[in-house]
């Protein structure tokens, strides 16, 4: 957890770098994009996923593991049809620039992947977004992209945003997703975007997005509308039975689910419980 000295050294430390210019680039590039879509994953149900993808697959977990993680904040062009993407290949992800904030970018930009390399999905966030968002110049370092999505996810705290609004992991529950969409908007004035990882006719919830405009100010996110009983969310989840999950699936479960007998199975458990990067 940081503490509030840890939030107040980044603070200054992010002044400081701001008006220091000499390690900054791009900026005299015109913008390519007019909105930032900064999206948390719930790392329950990206575990799940992930394991879906394939059996062998492990996932390491954040700690504690209930907690809402980065997944990453993707610079866009509204009314384009284009992905903002990989603005500035010569730029490769340096884990230098970020070593004075590793320890919290594995605590809540956290890889579940086991087997992927450490800064895998950091060079990937960085080398086809951060590279991007570096037009602006609040963003134009590896270090300040990297803080500033650190610094959204204590802000836009969907644990306690969720909780708030009494919508808490449970494996067995299923919430609306009118509810979810009430409880962000009340809490933080955002038009979010909430998206369900969909499996065998269910819907887990996976990634809960807010938008900002160039100032960095709070916009409401585009994406695929659907509307429920007048009320319009942005999502591909459906209306009722979404699947906040409390516990790391298990193969078990699923087994069971299918009706399959476990015991006559020939299949070794996975270690699928925290293993730390
Ligand atoms: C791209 O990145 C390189 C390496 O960091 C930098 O020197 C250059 O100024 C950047 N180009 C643009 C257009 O931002
Ligand atoms: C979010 O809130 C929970 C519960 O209050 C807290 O334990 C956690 O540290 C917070 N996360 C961040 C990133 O601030």
């Amino acid at each position: 957890m940081w503490s509030v000295w840890s939030y107040m050294f980044l603070g200054i430390t992010f002044l400081i770098s701001s008006t220091n210019a000499r390690s900054t680039h791009g900026s005299s590039e015109p913008m390519k994009w007019d909105i930032i879509t900064f999206s948390q994953s719930w790392p329950i149900t990206g575990c799940k996923e992930w394991i879906d993808k394939q059996s062998s697959h492990e996932c390491s977990l954040p700690q504690p593991k209930d907690s809402w993680i980065v997944h990453g904040a993707w610079p866009d062009l509204r009314g384009s049809k284009h992905p903002v993407q990989f603005c500035n290949k010569t730029w490769h992800f340096d884990p230098e620039a970020v070593k004075t904030i590793e320890a919290e970018l594995i605590e809540h930009w956290t890889n579940i992947e086991t087997g992927t390399s450490k800064y895998e999905f950091w060079a990937h966030e960085w080398n086809k977004h951060g590279t991007c968002a570096a037009a602006l110049p609040a963003l134009n370092s590896e270090y300040k992209y990297f803080s500033q999505g650190l610094a959204w996810n204590h802000q836009y705290n969907m644990t306690t945003v969720l909780q708030t609004a009494g919508i808490t992991p449970d494996d067995h529950k299923q919430y609306s997703v009118e509810d979810i969409h009430h409880a962000i908007k009340a809490s933080t004035g955002a038009e979010p975007v909430i998206q369900c990882y969909r499996k065998a006719g269910r819907n887990y919830l996976v990634e809960l997005r807010v938008c900002f405009d160039t100032k960095l100010q709070l916009t409401p996110c585009v994406s695929g509308k659907k509307v429920f009983g007048g009320v319009t969310v942005k999502t591909n989840c459906v209306s009722s039975g979404v699947i906040y999950p409390k516990n790391v699936p298990m193969e078990m479960f699923d087994l069971w689910d299918l009706g399959v007998n476990v015991e006559e199975q020939s299949w070794t458990p996975s270690p699928y419980e925290v293993i730390r990067v």
